[in-house]
């Protein structure tokens, strides 16, 4: 299972994909509306990582269009998806073990900074509001590496929120929790 969150006006269409012999996407659409969230399923192999991919610009189609609030883009990367608020968190993990919860989740942010450098303090506090959105009550400053896989894969979720993220996609990151907590925290 995958899914999205929209804050925006998405329109998939024409979307084909072939990875050498095997066609893992043909003539796909999909139109997401503000405000709706959306769920993908289908079983293995079918094609939902890399429909999601392609929204959130880590490959690219073969064929295909995606437009955002009605004007056509070209991702190709994921810095350019990002810069419209498309926003993907894939199923494996891409945190930093030895660094803190806070750093993970604003790593590459411009961080609050005093005259010192980066303001920890402020920086562990908008992490913990982040975290509390996900009902996720811990210390920033924890290194990521000893938390669990769960909570990790919460903190993947803030470090996607801390961003200006409009279209949240999610490549079942979720598979371990619980679902309802988690979409109502979104909310
Ligand atoms: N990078 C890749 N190289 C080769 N084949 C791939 C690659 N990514 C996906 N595929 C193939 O494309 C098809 C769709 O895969 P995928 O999008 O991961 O499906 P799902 O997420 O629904 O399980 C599968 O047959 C898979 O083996
Ligand atoms: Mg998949």
């Amino acid at each position: 299972m995958s899914a999205t969150l929209t804050n925006a006006r998405v329109a998939m269409s024409g979307i084909s994909k072939t990875f050498g012999a095997v066609q893992a996407l043909r003539d796909v659409k999909l139109t997401l509306n503000p405000g709706e969230i959306h769920t993908i399923a289908g079983e293995n192999g079918s094609g939902k990582s890399t429909l999601l991919k392609i929204l959130g610009g880590v490959i690219q189609p073969d064929q295909g269009q995606i437009s955002i609030d009605g004007q056509e883009q070209v991702f190709p990367d994921v810095r350019s998806a990002m810069k419209f608020g498309v926003t993907v968190v894939s199923q494996e993990l891409s945190l930093v073990p030895h660094l803190s919860a806070a750093e993970n989740v604003f790593l590459g942010h411009n961080q609050a900074r005093n005259k010192f450098g980066i303001s920890w303090a402020d920086t562990n506090k908008s992490c913990s509001t982040l975290l509390k959105r996900l009902d996720l009550d811990l210390d920033p400053s924890i290194q990521v590496g000893s938390l669990s896989h769960n909570r990790q894969q919460l903190i993947e979720i803030a470090r996607a929120l801390s961003f200006d993220t409009r279209v949240l996609l999610l490549d079942e990151p979720t598979s371990a929790l619980d679902p309802m907590k988690w979409i109502h925290s979104l909310e």
